[in-house]
């Protein structure tokens, strides 16, 4: 189905989640009327997908910079563009695999007391097979429970390490350099430490409420035990991968993504041996609250 706003026209992709939008040329100014229009359409469908963008670094972040204010990640793992420090290059093949976004569904820094809006992805270069990104709708989740459960976990808060992918506890090699990784890793902590969330997380602009859990990061449910924790957590993830709430996007080179990571997840697909480069941009997001 299409949906039809005043200046743009965003073209479904399942029923829950992802929005196509053409006929847009993002390297050129647009209205704010048509911004408006790109933000609700975003917040609407989880992930937009723009195709064919010829941009270049500058108007990515400038582009970017209209969705709020770019959220720098230096100590998040990722490789910095040397020349934009705003862009994170995601640049991986078989040689040499992606070490956090692969293998499990996440949002991006909910490890964060502020976890981030959103993020604007941008295909660069795309191997010729895989390499897909997979997203979810939380708010689709959550009103897909039954009443039960959604009383069961009304009011539950959850903790969330972003170092749980790939912190020291599963990098034993952090403790061979003299300590050099392990100094580095405890500054990095004092800035990301764990961060406490409502495991039902209400949308700012929608107010519509969604699930903010996710298998990589949320480490714990702070009003329950460690055994009743983990078989809701474990439920919850289990739920929260169902297809129908899901939109798989097979990339081409120039595509730019556009998701709202307040109520979704996404999944980075690592089944491809040759070169894939994302350049991503993370925008700063506000303090979650149900
Ligand atoms: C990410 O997890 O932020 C990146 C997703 C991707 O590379 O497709």
């Amino acid at each position: 189905m299409t949906i039809k706003y005043e200046t743009i026209d965003v073209l479904e992709m399942t029923p829950k989640c992802g929005g196509f939008i053409e006929g847009v040329d993002l390297s050129q100014d647009i209205s704010n009327q048509q911004f408006k229009e790109i933000y609700n359409a975003v917040v609407d469908r989880v992930v937009v997908i723009f195709r064919g963008q010829k941009l270049t670094p500058k108007q990515h972040i400038s582009f970017s910079k209209k969705f709020g204010k770019t959220q720098a990640s230096a100590v998040s793992g990722f490789e910095k563009n040397t020349d934009y420090p705003e862009i994170d290059n995601l640049a991986y093949d078989a040689d040499n695999p992606p070490h956090v976004t692969r293998d499990l569904w996440h949002t991006d820094f909910a490890g964060r007391e502020k976890p981030t809006w959103g993020t604007l992805l941008y295909a660069r270069e795309i191997p010729p097979e895989g390499g897909d990104t997979i997203w979810v709708n939380n708010v689709a989740a959550y009103e897909a429970l039954s009443d039960r459960m959604k009383q069961h976990i009304d009011g539950l808060t959850a903790y969330h390490d972003s170092y749980r992918p790939y912190g020291e506890t599963i990098r034993p090699e952090m403790w061979e350099d003299g300590g050099e990784s392990l100094g580095r890793l405890k500054t990095e902590r004092s800035i990301y430490r764990p961060a406490l969330h409502p495991v039902v997380r209400t949308h700012p602009d929608s107010g519509k409420k969604g699930l903010f859990v996710n298998e990589s990061m949320t480490t714990k449910i702070k009003e329950l035990d460690f055994r009743e924790s983990d078989y809701l957590l474990r439920f919850l993830f289990d739920h929260l991968r169902t297809p129908e709430f899901q939109y798989r996007h097979k990339w081409e080179a120039d595509d730019l993504a556009i998701w709202d990571n307040r109520t979704s997840l996404h999944y980075a697909l690592f089944d491809y041996d040759q070169y894939r480069l994302m350049h991503r941009i993370v925008i700063e997001g506000d303090v979650p609250y149900q």
